[in-house]
């Protein structure tokens, strides 16, 4: 039983501003419901099913036993920032040097202390809607406006770019890019980034472009726009190395970024947590020097099961579903079921044991949507189209 308190909690405006990821309470629900005995099988959360590859984790424990368990610099070790220079220029075809990298614990510091480095109370920022909803969270926390750029379908939830020069004005500080892209699996082709640089123009706006998934690509070849023309003074490159190598709970990624900004990222660094872990970090070196075959193998095993969970996403009366072309995630279109999305998730997790998110986790055009992680084994895939579909068999509008 709870305590009664004899003072009221006192927050901060602010934190009224600041929204969740709805991906951990659908999960908090669901494990109440295994709780009571019931099955469920798990697709709502965004990790690999995979475990950190051993190369990496035999790293980690050495580096433990070898002493890395200090303080280290702001901003990351400089082995590893050396090595995820040469990583970036070598995938992203541009010179990127060690002092414009700075290392944080996870991706997720990257979109913070990017946007609390440059947004002020009212500057714009362009972001996409549905997308990943820390960005939002995250604009509107420290005062920014919070401006969507819808994605559509139609367009194969690539950026429509006269929406998009439309919603730039004077008052645009920041444009966030995600490709691959959570919740869609859409991909920005080179020619989307041409275009999209050309209509930022010669602005003084900067890009976070958000590149987590980019060792997930399943058609392709992932482009990044700091290899435009003019766009590197004026990119923010996140990538890390949670999805890539499986490392979620290590909590480690990074920022790619003109050195005068990285100076200032890694100040924050200094005021929050002083450094990403030691150990991590070592172990980070070993990921991005070590064999790469366990990204390749996952990247493959995604492909199987996104290529089998469309196929029979497909067969289900009401939902149609494109194919992703990167990430490991499932967006179905759902409307044809007649059910509104957040009641059609709720529905199928408390009745058919299938835990997703409604694509209005990922913002209101997300509306028709389901978002679906395959990061579960086929078997629990093929468990899960056979539950969907008896169903929605059972539950007609
Ligand atoms: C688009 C996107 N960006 C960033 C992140 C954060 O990654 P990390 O766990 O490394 O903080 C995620 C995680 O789900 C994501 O989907």
């Amino acid at each position: 039983m709870s305590r009664a308190l004899q003072f009221e909690l006192r927050l901060a405006e602010r934190m009224s501003r600041l929204g969740t990821e709805t991906a951990f309470e659908v999960l908090n629900r669901a494990r109440a419901l295994e709780r009571q005995g019931k099955d469920i099988i798990h697709l709502e959360i965004g990790e690999p099913d995979f475990d950190t590859p051993q190369n990496i984790v035999n790293s980690g424990i050495d580096a433990l036993r070898a002493g890395w368990t200090h303080y280290g610099p702001a901003a990351g070790l400089p082995d590893l920032r050396q090595a995820i220079a040469e990583e970036v220029s070598r995938s992203r075809g541009v010179e990127v040097n060690p002092e414009e990298v700075v290392v944080v614990p996870g991706g997720k510091p990257i979109i913070f202390f990017s946007i609390l480095a440059l947004v002020d109370e009212g500057d714009e920022v362009i972001y996409p809607n549905p997308g990943f909803p820390i960005y939002e969270s995250m604009i509107r926390y420290v005062g920014g406006r919070a401006v969507p750029i819808r994605l559509r379908e139609e367009k194969d939830f690539s950026l429509d770019l006269d929406e998009l020069a439309h919603l730039i004005s004077d008052r645009t500080r920041l444009i966030i890019l995600n490709s691959p892209h959570n919740p869609t699996g859409g991909v920005l082709s080179k020619r989307d980034l041409d275009q999209i640089a050309e209509a930022i123009g010669d602005r003084n706006i900067f890009v976070l472009s958000d590149e987590i998934y980019s060792r997930l690509i399943f058609e392709g070849k992932h482009h990044s726009i700091i290899a435009e023309p003019s766009f590197k003074d004026r990119t923010i490159l996140l990538d890390g190395f949670s999805k890539s190598y499986a490392m979620t709970g290590w909590r480690m990624g990074y920022g790619v970024m003109r050195p005068d900004l990285a100076v200032q990222i890694a100040r924050l660094m200094t005021n929050s947590n002083s450094c990403t872990a030691s150990f991590t970090q070592v172990a980070g070196v070993e990921a991005l020097h070590g064999g790469q075959s366990s990204v390749e193998h996952m990247r493959e095993e995604f492909q199987r099961r996104r290529d089998a969970f469309v196929a029979g996403l497909n067969q289900i009366k009401g939902f149609s579903c494109r194919m992703p072309k990167g990430a490991f995630y499932v967006f179905p279109n759902v409307t044809g079921t007649g059910w509104k999305s957040k009641a059609l998730a709720e529905a199928l997790l408390e009745e058919a044991g299938i835990a997703c998110l409604s694509g209005t986790s990922f913002g209101e055009f997300g509306e028709g949507y389901l978002r679906f992680s395959i990061a579960n084994s086929m078997e629990n895939l093929d468990r899960a189209l056979e539950k969907i579909k008896q169903w929605v068999i059972n539950n007609p509008v």
